[in-house]
């Protein structure tokens, strides 16, 4: 990754009317709808996107959407780059320094992932207040990273504390059910076995899924606030683990995605 880059992708983008967003959003499995409310879109599909990582056979569909939500200008990435895909750290994360190039001031982040806490039930929705690494790499983990900002990122805070006390009284307001937790990612793509999800309660995880926690690193490495939430789409027992149903997880992201769209578009008129 060189600037050059960065500032090719960005300059494309802005010669397709992505003008000055405030806001980014990437939105997670199942988690597309969101972008039906967004008016005068403009899209760039990743493939056309110079130097965006190169789309497996499964990712035809990834675009980015700029256009106006709640009044202001976002940009929203429907569908996101996986570590099971193949990618590596750096391709998982590229679209979001493209976002903080173009000028987004605040990232919101979405995710299906599995319910580790058994008190919280599928179609609950998470917001995540930290997060344990297990995905064995850091986005961080290049020779040249300090041209673009910060090696040694503090973690110590890495989801906006404010954006997050916003989210939890919106949720009150709107009589959503908002459960708060630590969010564990790895890479997958394969689900956990029962013993790793006794591992990942051990850990003190609340949820685990393949994302988000590569993004929240580049996010706080960039200095751009960041909240995250996780859609629950399945309930990780281990001693009641019924066979993965990868169809019925993604039917509950979208069962469950109204209560994430209210989140998102109520928190958005409050910036
Ligand atoms: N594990 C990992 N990722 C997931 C899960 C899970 O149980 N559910 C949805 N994404």
């Amino acid at each position: 990754m060189t600037q050059k880059q960065l500032d090719e992708s960005t300059e494309f983008l802005k010669s397709k009317g992505f003008l000055a967003p405030e806001i980014g959003i990437v939105l997670g499995t199942g988690l597309g709808k969101l972008v039906e409310k967004i008016q005068d879109p403009h899209i760039a599909h990743y493939h056309n996107i110079p130097f965006f990582p190169l789309a497996t056979v499964e990712f035809h569909t990834g675009k980015l959407i700029y256009g106006t939500l709640e009044g202001k200008k976002v940009v929203v990435m429907q569908g996101r780059f996986h570590l099971y895909e193949g990618y590596e750290f750096y391709d998982v994360t590229y679209p979001i320094r493209v976002m903080k190039q173009l000028g987004i001031t605040q990232l919101f982040i979405s995710n299906a992932a599995g319910a580790i806490n058994l008190n919280f039930k599928k179609g609950d929705i998470m917001l995540i207040e930290d997060h344990i690494n297990l995905q064995g790499g850091s986005p961080l983990a290049f020779k040249n990273v300090a041209e673009f900002g910060d090696r040694f990122v503090d973690m110590s805070k890495p989801y906006d504390i404010e954006m997050c006390k916003t989210l939890k009284k919106i949720a009150i307001e709107k009589n959503i059910s908002l459960k708060q937790g630590v969010y564990a990612a790895v890479v997958g793509p394969q689900l956990e076995t029962k013993a790793e999800y006794r591992m990942l309660k051990t850990l003190g995880a609340d949820a685990v899924g393949m994302s988000t926690v590569p993004e929240v690193i580049i996010a706080n490495h960039l200095r751009l606030p960041v909240i995250a939430v996780s859609v629950l789409t399945d309930e990780c027992d281990p001693d009641n683990l019924e066979p993965v149903n990868i169809a019925e997880i993604i039917s509950t992201a979208e069962n469950t995605e109204p209560k994430m769209i209210t989140l998102f578009t109520e928190l958005i008129k409050t910036l």
